[in-house]
């Protein structure tokens, strides 16, 4: 250990695992924005409570930043280190530590994955409900500090209706036990949900008590294709007040055109400017005579153009590999991506107005929109010409993200909806934030992290 501080944290704790080997640096040290280039201290990977709280009072007595970092496939630059930060790898604390089948709850390390998490519900006959395509790479622990949302929010809400309580360590070295797995807590604020979503900044989770629900009853999954923009909401609210929906998400022919080339399986012969996939509870013949009812309806109305609907759950997979392989089929372009959302009755209007935008903004670029729709939650990607260097792409669409943001303004909408604020969007939180709540949140900041050791630069 070249580095003295490094040397006398290796000394206080004899058992930590610490990286200092390039490839470790630059492996701990990103995201999926592939946008920075990592340029950590060094990585620790802890795999008590007790360590970890002792690594952030010994970076309070240094001065040394820390990266709190999970399954690091973050959109937004949360958990980049490129400023010679102490990343802290929470991936050895990954175990269940109990599962309470009064409560329906399961008490989790924070490096353990989604997938993981689904498993340990489904042992016991009950769900995480909180899904979405990185399941198998993403960390609870992550999934915490962004509010994580997802395929299912319309049904289950995001990540923070699931945490029953959270074990923190704050920028100052305090264990903090929030909440404790109480579902009524009348006594003061809950520092527990103001850990969540605050990206790393106010405290490093290093336990959580998830709450459990019931599986849903069988479903049903439908890809629908439509003629035009309009349709997406019309038809949504014909679903949404005839159906049990769990899932409503849409994507553009430009974002199936890459899903097929990188696997996807075609479900349609013909190409349709707007699809969308649904999932919604199928309980009987009944139900399904239902679906099939509001989809006449919508064919009647000119909002659908065709449907399939799932005859297998080998089918029903690949129709939500159409959606959930976007990211994955963009990944090797890396794309630049907004993650915006308004209220849903705000949906048609703002999508309008962000239409005219982009076409007008863009037009030699490749813009590929999907998302959850139901939730007014839009992703834009957008893709850079080989030809054009990166600098200039990404100072060309941080212009147009300036214009969104305006526009989300106008719309009561936000800059993040939920991959977080991170890097990426740090310039635009005043669009969605007033100037007073900022000023409250830098506050609250100071107050959990007086040295600012935890995650800096990020959100702020
Ligand atoms: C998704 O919903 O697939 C991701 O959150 C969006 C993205 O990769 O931009
Ligand atoms: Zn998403």
């Amino acid at each position: 250990m070249t580095d003295a501080r490094l040397a006398e944290l290796a000394g206080l704790l004899p058992g930590l695992r610490l990286l200092t080997d390039p490839a470790d640096l630059e492996h701990y040290g990103r995201d999926w924005t592939r946008r920075w280039t990592p340029a950590p201290l060094a990585i620790a990977l802890p795999a008590e409570v007790a360590e970890v709280q002792a690594i952030v009072r010994w970076a309070n007595t240094h001065h040394i930043a820390i990266v709190p970092s999970g399954g690091r496939t973050g959109l937004s630059g949360g958990a980049v280190a490129m400023h010679g930060e102490l990343v802290v790898s929470l991936e050895r604390m990954n175990r269940v530590l109990a599962f309470d089948a009064v409560d329906r709850t399961l008490t989790v390390q924070p490096g353990i994955t989604l997938q993981a998490v689904h498993d340990a519900a489904q042992a016991q006959g009950l769900i995480y409900p909180v899904d979405f395509a990185a399941r198998g790479s993403c960390s609870i622990g992550g999934n915490i500090a962004t509010n994580a949302g997802g395929i299912r929010v319309i049904r289950y809400g995001n990540t923070r209706e699931w945490v029953a309580g959270l074990k923190v360590i704050s920028g100052s070295g305090e264990l903090l036990d929030l909440n404790r797995g109480l579902i009524k807590n009348s006594s003061g604020y809950d520092l527990r949900q103001l850990m969540i979503g605050s990206e790393g900044t106010l405290g490093v989770v290093v336990e959580a008590t998830l709450r459990l629900t019931e599986p849903p009853p069988p479903s049903q999954v439908m890809l629908l294709a439509l003629p035009d923009m309009d349709a997406l909401m019309q038809v949504f609210s014909v679903f949404r007040a005839k159906l049990s929906l769990q899932a409503f998400e849409f994507f553009t022919d430009v974002a199936q055109r890459h899903v097929l080339a990188h696997g996807g399986q075609r479900a349609m012969d013909g190409d349709y400017p707007y699809y969308v996939v649904t999932e919604f509870d199928a309980v009987d013949e009944r139900a399904m005579e239902t679906a099939l009812a509001a989809f006449e309806h919508g064919v009647e109305q000119g909002w659908i153009s065709d449907g399939v609907v799932a005859q297998s759950d080998a089918q029903a997979a690949a129709l939500w590999r159409l959606r959930e392989g976007i990211t994955e089929s963009l990944a090797p372009r890396r794309p630049y991506k907004n993650d915006i959302s308004v209220r849903i009755a705000a949906v048609p209007a703002f999508l309008h107005e962000m239409q005219s935008l982009l076409e007008r903004e863009y037009p030699h670029f490749e813009v590929v929109w999907f998302g959850h729709i139901g939730d007014g939650n839009l992703h834009i990607n957008v893709l850079k010409p080989e030809a054009l260097a990166e600098a200039e792409f990404i100072s060309q669409c941080e212009h147009v993200t300036k214009l969104l943001a305006q526009t989300l303004q106008r719309h009561g909408g936000s800059i993040s909806a939920e991959h977080g604020i991170g890097l990426v969007k740090r310039a635009y939180l005043e669009s969605t934030r007033g100037a007073a709540e900022i000023a409250l949140m830098r506050g609250l900041r100071q107050v959990f992290d007086p040295q600012g050791v935890l995650n800096p630069g990020k959100l702020f």
